[in-house]
């Protein structure tokens, strides 16, 4: 095992990843931020340096367990306060049994959208996928030329322009960038951004700066391509003209593989796939979707950037020694599709409404039986959007989450008579609160019944833990149509899309004292209160707390206030 440093420093700037110039947030001058990359073991030490002017910030480390280490995960008012401008932090963590695909981005409100986030991998050689000769960041997510803060206000205020507007349509993305890059159409500015649009500068647009990403492969290799959706609001069909995608891991969790013509990447979701170069030699199209069956009566703001087939271009496969720009010789969509002739990208692969795929088509090459419940580990959630206070908010058994500035009062309390907050709100009042739920009892397992009452999918992201899926079905939990289950080898993830109007019952194993986020990672839906905590072991915790935690890092990362700039 070996101690990996990383120093990140911290700036606000302005750059043009596709020619379009906003205000970003950004590492070391990059963007995306730099990769870590670490074996199954190591220990990783991060130098965080907030040399913002006005805002603090955090970074969370999505799909690491922080084993023993829920201090170190990073999300602001839930495992520490934020980072205060022109101060620093010093994350360190060990991975513990992991291997696979992660990234890490901000956790606090919405500031990863700006640009504070990176890949993150780790490396195992006893990880169970196919031999395969190079791999690939896929780095994709919608992208907005106005600031995040902006946006997320207009879109919790229901009478903004955002959601009223032009078109009728929410603060939806301006461009999809993959590996930090696209081209994009400058005139489309006059008609989606108006002159003085939120007060800002009118923006400069020079569309020689976008460019495709491209990547060259070699006719006979095999490639794995690792996908990471960074996204703020959408999940992408990802597909890849000509070629076949054999799924082989699922955020961090090696799976039987599975060959598709393409696959849904939700938010925070992660799938290795492999590629074969086995087409004549040329370059082809990587493209995605906005799926807008799922969103319907939404539709991208920016849908000028679709092509007639639906498909957005988002790089090149570029073989052997094709100049990269040469015309793409594949056809969108004219691989055998495994689910019909259609080629309707959703087709089959949605799972009543909008979903990855049905639960139990991935299969874990690592067995594990569904872990027992214990009657004292169980939950029941329950969430709907509702407007309160002339805001839209999103209500989980009836509170809506904010930052409250009583985190470091929480984490003193903790062990200390702490009490979980009381779930009894008996109406869809607005109520600014933070749900944590307890969990007491000790490696025994924990069910979390989660319904959806809203009409829409979200990508559900729980921290300090891998879950199982366990259960699911139409309708509220034991209300609607009956539960399908699956306790031999169930799939296990960390980020699951939770179709409209359905349930899922998931599972995991209490072995990791801590305060944990679980929440949608539709970053409008996290800042509307889409987000509860997990208490877990709380008296475990104030053991390792008192006997493991350097007392300096506890007392920087608790006692700051929360600040949002
Ligand atoms: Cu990707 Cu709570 O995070
Ligand atoms: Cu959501």
């Amino acid at each position: 095992p070996t101690l990996r440093e990383f120093t990140f420093n911290i700036t606000q700037a302005m750059s043009a990843p596709d020619g379009f110039q906003k205000p970003m947030i950004l590492i070391n001058n990059q963007f995306p931020g730099p990769l870590i990359e670490a074996n199954n073991g190591d220990t990783i030490r991060i130098y965080v340096n907030n040399l913002m002017s006005n805002w603090s910030t955090t970074v969370h480390w999505h799909g690491i367990d922080q084993k023993n280490s829920t201090w170190m995960d990073g999300v602001a008012a839930v495992s520490q306060c934020g980072i205060p401008p022109g101060e620093n932090f010093t994350y360190e963590f060990k991975i513990v049994d992991q291997r696979g695909t992660f990234w890490y981005h901000s956790h606090l409100s919405v500031q990863y959208t700006d640009g504070l986030f990176g890949p993150l991998i780790v490396h195992d050689p006893q990880e169970m996928v196919p031999a395969y000769d190079k791999e690939r960041i896929i780095f994709m997510g919608d992208w907005y030329h106005t600031y995040a803060s902006v946006l997320v206000a207009s879109y919790l205020n229901p009478t903004s322009r955002w959601m009223q507007g032009e078109s009728g349509v929410e603060a939806l993305a301006d461009n999809l960038l993959i590996n930090g890059r696209n081209t994009y159409n400058c005139s489309v500015i006059s008609t989606t951004f108006p002159p003085n649009h939120d007060g800002l500068p009118t923006p400069l647009c020079d569309e020689s700066q976008g460019e495709l990403y491209v990547t060259k492969v070699k006719k006979t290799k095999t490639y794995r391509l690792r996908l990471i959706n960074h996204g703020t609001f959408f999940s992408y069909w990802f597909s890849v003209d000509n070629h076949m995608l054999e799924i082989v891991e699922i955020d961090g969790v090696e799976v039987a593989p599975i060959s598709f013509r393409g696959v849904n990447v939700n938010i925070g979701q992660r799938y290795s796939v492999i590629i074969r170069a086995d087409q004549p030699v040329g370059n082809y199209y990587m493209r995605a979707t906005f799926p807008t069956t799922c969103f319907l009566p939404f539709v991208p703001y920016n849908s000028s950037g679709l092509d007639s087939t639906g498909y957005r271009v988002l790089g090149v496969l570029s073989y052997d020694d094709t100049d990269p720009k040469a015309p793409p010789i594949g056809v969108a969509g004219n691989t055998t599709n495994p689910y019909g002739a259609a080629d309707n990208p959703f087709n089959k692969l949605v799972w009543e409404g909008c979903n990855d795929m049905p639960f139990d088509m991935p299969v874990p090459m690592r067995q594990e039986a569904a872990v027992d419940v214990s009657p004292y580990n169980m939950h029941y959630l329950e969430y709907a959007f509702r407007q309160s206070q002339n805001e839209n908010r999103i209500f989980i058994n009836k509170t809506s989450w904010a930052p409250l500035e009583n985190n470091a009062t929480l984490w003193k309390t903790i062990g200390q008579n702490f009490s979980v907050a009381p779930n009894s709100y008996n109406s869809w009042a607005y109520s600014l609160d933070q749900e944590v739920l307890l969990v007491p009892e000790a490696n025994a397992g924990v069910q979390v019944v989660v319904n959806s009452l809203d009409a829409m999918e979200h990508p559900w992201h729980l921290h300090g833990h891998e879950f199982q899926i366990v259960g699911w079905g139409k309708g509220l939990y034991g209300e609607g149509q009956p539960t399908t289950w699956n306790l031999q080898n169930p799939m296990r993830r960390d980020t699951l899309t939770i179709p409209a109007q359905s349930h899922v019952v998931l599972r995991f194993l209490a072995d990791n004292p801590g305060m944990w986020a679980f929440h949608c990672h539709v970053a409008w839906h996290m800042e509307g209160g889409m987000f509860v905590q997990f208490l877990e072991r709380p008296s475990d915790l104030t053991n390792l707390l008192d006997n493991t935690l350097d007392r300096g890092v506890r007392n920087k990362s608790m006692n700051f206030c929360y600040r949002s700039g």
